[in-house]
């Protein structure tokens, strides 16, 4: 691998970004493209072969336009649909991101998991089969949330998003008696990468406390285990942000910490 690698990290719209931040804080000198397909977000309100037909020909322009010595699809909406037609039409080595149902139902007491996701990720095939691979005898409840990814980007471009708005997306997955701490969810599972935007209000917006369970480190494990640790500069490496719609971004002060500092082009 190069001393400097390219790590190409591709979701919808801004999600992704929680995936990259991990990612770039274990491998600071990375030069990071981040590409936003927000001319087609929200995926989770397109059909699968829509997704398919969009996100493959695309994901082939983007490594021949930057050359990525890694890619991130850091969708869950994307992942549990394209990861297999990507590996088969190129030759990059690509990292997914799929519902961290394994380690959240290894992690609950209560035996009461909660899978809050897009509407599409939570009634994909691929994640069904999660369930039945490795519910270890947990109750899970899958929750398809038609709006919280995009509050959780309106946030992030500073409008206003009420409380009101994010607990109706958030209450289905509260099950069982609020005041029976061992007969309730204890861990929800955050299938979307969008919603990590939002974890203190989350938080704060829960009916009890539970595990939230955020995939993006261990996806972070798995780009450096992929790519291996190399030394070098955070400062003498850019970063590109690039939205398919063409829009110039002016984020750069909120964007900014998710690139480890750097103030992306
Ligand atoms: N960030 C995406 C995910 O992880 C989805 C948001 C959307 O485009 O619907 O599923």
């Amino acid at each position: 691998m190069p001393t400097r690698p390219t790590i190409l990290v591709f979701d919808s719209g801004l999600g992704g970004l929680t995936v990259l931040r991990e990612i770039v804080k274990a491998l600071p000198h990375a030069h990071y493209v981040y590409v936003a397909d927000d001319a087609f977000f929200p995926y989770g309100h397109h059909s699968e072969d829509a997704i398919i037909a969009r996100v493959v020909p695309l994901i082939g322009e983007l490594i021949a336009a930057h050359a990525p010595d890694l890619v991130v699809i850091a969708c869950n909406t994307a992942s549990t649909l394209v990861m297999s037609h990507l590996r088969s039409a190129y030759t990059a080595p690509f990292v997914g991101t799929v519902p961290a149902i394994k380690p959240a139902c290894a992690n609950s007491r209560t035996k009461r998991v909660s899978v809050l996701g897009t509407k599409g990720t939570v009634k994909r095939e691929y994640t069904q089969a999660l369930i039945r691979d490795f519910a270890q005898g947990c109750e899970v409840t899958l929750v398809g949330s038609p709006d919280l990814a995009s509050l959780a980007e309106s946030a992030l471009n500073g409008v206003e998003v009420s409380d009101t708005a994010i607990e109706a997306e958030l209450a289905p997955c509260f099950v069982g008696a609020g005041d029976d701490a061992s007969a309730r969810t204890d861990t929800v599972v955050l299938a979307c990468t969008h919603y990590p935007l939002l974890m203190d209000r989350l938080v704060r917006l829960a009916p009890w406390p539970v595990d939230w369970i955020d995939p993006a480190p261990a996806i972070a494990r798995r780009v450096v285990d992929l790519l291996g640790r190399t030394e070098g500069e955070a400062g003498d490496a850019g970063a590109e942000m690039i939205f398919t719609s063409g829009r110039p971004h002016g984020l750069s002060a909120t964007l900014t910490p998710f690139f480890g500092g750097r103030v992306p082009k």
